[in-house]
């Protein structure tokens, strides 16, 4: 049984991995936008991976006999200045959820509760690639400084990604 500040600490992270989902689907509009076939796919996947995240939460809080609470999703913004710079908002958004996942490790190690911790240890892998591969992205944009030939590449490679997610589409 999770005790009512674990399962009050679960739902705030079901939030705000929906959050993070609609975060990078506004980002993968902005992408289509600028004709930027790659990007959009990249992000549209992203988003889709944050759904993943937020259902797992979600059947955990299920699975430990908590009650699902459902809240508001904060509006993401709509406009970004370059790819780079949506691209350090995601970084600096990943760090923010790794920092929240770390909480509930915290919680959980602190009230004892070990089918939680385990549960946890997942996510806290899964943040370390998440931030990896969003800097490797950066990295390359900022080396390109808008090269429109690079980007041109990046757009490409980016188009490649896969998801483990048998719920995504391709994007056309
Ligand atoms: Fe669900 Fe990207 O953290």
């Amino acid at each position: 049984m999770l005790s009512s500040r674990m399962e009050q600490a679960l739902n705030d992270q079901v939030n705000a991995e929906l959050y993070s989902a609609y975060l990078y689907l506004a980002m993968a509009a902005y992408f289509s936008e600028q004709n930027l076939e790659g990007f959009t796919h990249w992000m549209n996947m992203q988003s889709q991976e944050e759904l993943t995240h937020a259902m797992k939460f979600y059947a955990f809080i299920n699975e430990r006999g908590g009650r699902n609470t459902l809240k508001t999703i904060e509006a993401p913004p709509a406009t970004w200045d370059s790819p780079t710079a949506v691209f350090q908002a995601v970084l600096e958004h990943e760090q923010k959820v790794t920092s929240l996942i770390n909480g509930l490790v915290d919680m959980a190690l602190a009230e004892k509760d070990h089918a939680t911790n385990i549960f946890l240890q997942w996510f806290v892998t899964e943040q370390v690639e998440e931030e990896a591969s969003v800097n490797a992205v950066l990295q390359k944009l900022k080396l390109l400084g808008g090269d429109s030939g690079g980007m041109f590449m990046i757009d490409r490679e980016l188009a490649a990604r896969n998801s483990a997610c048998p719920c995504a589409q391709p994007t056309p």
